[in-house]
């Protein structure tokens, strides 16, 4: 016999499926995976919900529920992850933007907004480690003058970063790179002229990342979490050649983990190869957890660092 599923029993029986796992919210995630096969917006789901779904379509989301119930991102699925109120492109082989690195870049935006480079006509950022571009275009989109230089050592990452340029339409503010760190930067001559440089590098320490939850684990490029043994790899190499590029006000600001905050904050001040950046300040995320690490090359006003409230 052919059952015949309404569009409420199939957000019913996917709810129930995915309830069995451990998911955030196995009734948006059944919502959004029937409205993504059906090409729908969830109002849709509401307004039509006795309407029978095609055994077709019926095929093709249960096959999704059990894709995703095996731990398969929900974002690989639907293409797609919002930040900073942005639509992202994302794709298997890069990171998923997480809503923590939000608090880097309303930082940056903020420096920048309070008029820490007033005197600048073009603001030089450079991103290291662009993944899906989610740093790199947001401040791009948000910022009116700067020019972003933005790095990663993955393919993919870049074919997705400048697929997102496009759809946004800000291909014309960014500069993608291929290669490691600052290497790339090395043939465009902009030794001391960066106004700020920016990173959400990898750093999960590496018998840390089997641990993670499974959807991270095994399916996020590694290439986007291993920090080495300790996680910290990433901001040694990072904060090693920052001074050779960053301008004589230049900034340096990365995410980091919950717990690095301190040995961070102790590199940039010890930092050995360079001038020791001026100012050190950690800023926490909404959660109360040390979330970013910022170094000015010089204080902002009479020895004072802080520029925010
Ligand atoms: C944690 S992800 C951050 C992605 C993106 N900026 C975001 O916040 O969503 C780190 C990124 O660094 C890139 N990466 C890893 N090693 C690198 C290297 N040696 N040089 C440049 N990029 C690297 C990875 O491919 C990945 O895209």
């Amino acid at each position: 016999m052919v059952v015949a599923y309404t569009i409420a029993d199939l957000i019913k029986k996917g709810l129930e499926a995915l309830e069995e796992g451990e998911y955030n919210n196995p009734l948006l995630d059944s919502q959004l995976l029937l409205c993504n096969v059906l090409n729908v917006d969830k109002i849709y789901t509401y307004t039509h919900k006795d309407q029978v779904v095609d055994s077709h379509f019926v095929d093709k989301f249960l096959n999704l529920i059990d894709k995703r119930k095996s731990g398969y991102p929900i974002q690989y699925i639907l293409k797609n992850q919002e930040f900073m109120g942005l639509d992202f492109f994302v794709k298997e082989g890069v990171l998923i933007p997480r809503p923590d690195t939000e608090v880097l870049v309303e930082y940056i935006i903020d420096i920048v907004n309070k008029g820490y480079f007033n005197n600048k006509d073009t603001i030089k950022i450079v991103d290291i480690g662009t993944g899906s571009g989610a740093i790199t275009l947001s401040l791009a989109h948000y910022l009116e003058n700067v020019h972003i230089y933005s790095i990663d050592v993955s393919d993919i990452a870049l074919q997705v970063a400048t697929e997102n340029s496009k759809k946004l339409g800000l291909e014309s503010k960014v500069t993608f790179l291929n290669g490691d760190l600052f290497e790339p930067l090395e043939k465009l001559k902009l030794q001391n002229s960066i106004d700020i440089i920016v990173s959400n590098p990898p750093y999960i320490p590496t018998n840390d990342i089997a641990g993670l939850q499974k959807e991270v684990a095994e399916y996020e490029p590694k290439l986007a979490l291993d920090g080495g043994d300790d996680g910290l790899d990433f901001y040694r190499r990072i904060v090693k050649d920052s001074g050779k590029y960053l301008s004589d006000n230049g900034v340096l600001a990365m995410e980091i983990g919950y717990n690095q905050g301190a040995a961070v904050r102790k590199m940039l001040e010890e930092d050995k190869g360079n001038v020791p950046l001026s100012c050190v300040e950690i800023i926490k995320d909404l959660a109360g957890h040390d979330r970013v690490v910022v170094g000015f090359f010089k204080a902002i006003e009479n020895g004072d660092c802080k520029l925010l409230p």
